[in-house]
């Protein structure tokens, strides 16, 4: 059972971020009207840093681990702004708070609605759950670069792989698959990075004696992009590293109908600090502001949080509200509509 009271720090961010944020804070509301949501609105992103030359300061971490879960809508500016240059954002702000953040499961479900059009022709029943690692990989920043802007340059960029930081996000996706078909698919290459690799598969071997009922098996990444786009339904768990599951993720976004209804959750799983909720897409500055953002990535986000802070029946009516919206949506609806229309279905439950 959740908790009677949830603060959340809110980053709204670029772009789209803030609106689609703010429909879902709304459906929040509206699913849990018996707990007292508090809400704190931190003001980051690329637009944050190009007005006041913050990214992230320590202090306004410190502010933001005080909280129960956080909600995040896009970061990131104009791609071809010189001062974006180098992922100072990128790594700066979201990869600095799952990091600090220990955010060690990114959690991204990927289901085709029945009223969504996959760019497949035959996409069956595409019904599965990504579990990428969060915090090691290639994404650590060890690596550097030596006699840069020479014919001779070498630039380095080591994938950290650690017994801990693996079983942890393995035993999630082995729960998780435990409580869905009971498939579980590690997707690595270990053919090629067999340090790694090795790691990876000796961990899943072990937890899977402890999961005798799940069945697992094994793909090499490549060959896991086919299988995406021949036969998706045959995945129910995935498990992968961070940087083959951030490929497979937009991958899946697209096969699943769209990034507009691809949501995520980057979950830190000891509760030493707060989960982190977010859209997978970006912060489309090109539709800023004109209202056509679809929040509905950003309200199945919502429900993530709202089945992590312990109330999963509120999760799934704001799952079946937006599933209904999406399949009686006509015409166009603006980010509010589709906010307003998904409460009131809510209530209609
Ligand atoms: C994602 C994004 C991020 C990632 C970028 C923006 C750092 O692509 O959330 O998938 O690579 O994890
Ligand atoms: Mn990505």
């Amino acid at each position: 059972m959740g908790q009677s009271a949830l603060s959340i720090a809110v980053i709204g961010g670029d772009g789209i971020g803030p609106e689609v944020t703010a429909e879902a804070l709304k459906v929040l509301r509206a699913a849990l009207p018996d707990v007292e949501l508090t809400t704190r609105e931190f003001s980051l992103g690329a637009q944050h840093y190009l007005e006041t030359g913050e990214i992230l300061s320590d202090e306004t971490m410190a502010d933001i681990a005080k909280h129960d879960a956080i909600v995040l809508g896009a970061v990131g500016g104009d791609p071809s702004d010189k001062r974006l240059a180098g992922g100072i954002i990128e790594r700066g702000l979201l990869l600095k708070l799952r990091f600090a953040f220990d955010h060690a499961v990114n959690l991204r479900p990927t289901k085709l609605h029945p009223a969504v059009k996959s760019p497949l022709e035959h996409p069956g029943d595409i019904d599965f759950v990504v579990v990428r690692e969060g915090t090691e990989g290639p994404y650590v920043g060890n690596g550097g670069v030596l006699k840069q802007g020479t014919g001779s340059e070498i630039a380095n960029e080591l994938s950290v792989n650690t017994a801990v930081g693996v079983e942890r996000v393995v035993r999630k996706a082995f729960e998780i698959a435990a409580q869905r078909r009971n498939k579980l698919t590690l997707v690595h290459k270990k053919n090629v990075l067999v340090h790694a690799g090795a790691l990876w598969q000796r961990i899943t071997d072990a937890v899977a004696a402890e999961y005798p009922q799940v069945e697992v098996d094994y793909l090499h990444v490549d060959a896991a992009t086919i299988f995406f786009v021949t036969d998706p339904a045959r995945f129910d768990v995935i498990v992968t590293d961070n940087l083959f599951g951030d490929i497979l993720t937009d991958l899946a976004g697209a096969v699943g109908g769209g990034i507009g209804l691809a949501a995520s959750a980057n979950l830190n799983v000891d509760g030493t600090y707060p989960s982190m909720y977010e859209p997978v897409h970006g912060s489309a500055p090109d539709i800023a502001g004109t209202g056509k953002a679809d929040p509905s990535a950003a309200i199945l986000s919502i429900a993530l949080l709202a089945e992590h802070q312990g109330f999963p029946e509120a999760a799934q009516r704001i799952r079946n509200a937006v599933d209904t919206e999406v399949t009686d949506r006509t015409g166009s609806r603006t980010t509010t509509e589709i906010g307003d229309a998904v409460v009131a279905l809510l209530a209609e439950q």
